[in-house]
């Protein structure tokens, strides 16, 4: 079974006190090596639906299933374990750790693992954080602009060349050249690790580079036809079908390779 592969069954997520499920999802699923986009207004729960995707936030009902492993019911420690062997995840805010250079950020994940930051593995780093545009790894993530932080945070997420990659609005603090930058980095990682990637943004431009869009509206995921992305790159070579398969009133099935 590949462990990217997902598949969500009759999810439920409600905070705490809230008065009603903020994600309710039937079904849905992605392909191990699949790109994905979403998104939705404020306050709709993406970084929620991401969260959950990662285990970090515990859905009331429902399974979500990388490749066997039902994430949902892990223990918080296997969660833990999981996502150190399988995940890379950009935060929306980035969550660098003040303090440390912008490469002793990106090598944050080999000290939770007990590794020891090899120098091959600092080499990869240093090669990430190029990759990003980073031309000063040793400068401290407190004196990094906004955009750099969130390059620093992408660079980081990519080091173990995870099966998974979650990226909370990727791009929103970059400028048009690092936005292009970025978006093409993530596609081309994802794809030369076959990591099954999921992206939330604004963005109509990175949205169109995925093989599938979605909307995250009223707690459910709806298609988005991807000529209907503003600005999108190439929409009509990435769903050829859109003109014979128009997104249904009430979309949210799960897809298949041979959708896109
Ligand atoms: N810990 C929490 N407890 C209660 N409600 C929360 C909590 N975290 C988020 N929320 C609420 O859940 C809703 C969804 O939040 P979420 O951060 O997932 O939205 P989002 O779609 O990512 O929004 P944005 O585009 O602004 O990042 C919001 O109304 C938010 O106020
Ligand atoms: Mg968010």
């Amino acid at each position: 079974m590949k462990h990217g592969n997902l598949r969500l069954s009759a999810l439920r997520f409600r905070f705490p006190g809230a008065p009603a499920d903020l994600l309710a999802i039937e079904h849905f699923a992605l392909a191990q090596g699949q790109t994905l986009g979403v998104r939705g207004a404020s306050g709709a729960g993406k970084t929620t639906l991401l969260h959950c995707l990662a285990g970090i936030e515990s859905v009331n009902a429902g399974s979500i299933l990388w490749g066997d492993t039902d994430i949902a019911t892990l223990s918080p420690r296997e969660q833990t374990r999981w996502r150190q062997q399988n995940l890379g995840l950009v935060f929306q805010d980035f969550h660098l750790v003040e303090g440390l250079s912008a490469l002793d950020n990106v090598l944050l994940p080999a000290s939770f693992t007990g590794w020891r930051a090899s120098p091959r593995l600092r080499e990869r780093a240093g090669d990430l954080l190029s990759r990003v545009g980073i031309a000063s790894p040793g400068r401290r993530a407190e004196l990094l602009s906004r955009g750099e932080r969130q390059r620093v945070a992408v660079a980081r997420a990519l080091l173990f060349a995870p099966r998974v990659l979650l990226a909370d609005e990727p791009t929103a603090s970059l400028d048009p050249e690092n936005r292009a930058i970025i978006g093409e980095l993530l596609c081309e990682l994802a794809g030369e690790h076959g990591a099954t990637l999921v992206v939330v943004s604004h963005e109509d431009s990175l949205l169109a580079r995925m093989d599938q869009q979605m909307d995250l509206r009223g707690g459910t995921l709806q298609e988005i036809v991807p000529t209907l992305l503003r600005g999108s790159a190439k929409p009509d070579a990435l769903r050829p079908d859109a003109e014979r398969h128009p997104p249904s009133s009430h979309a949210e099935h799960g897809s298949h390779p041979s959708h896109v």
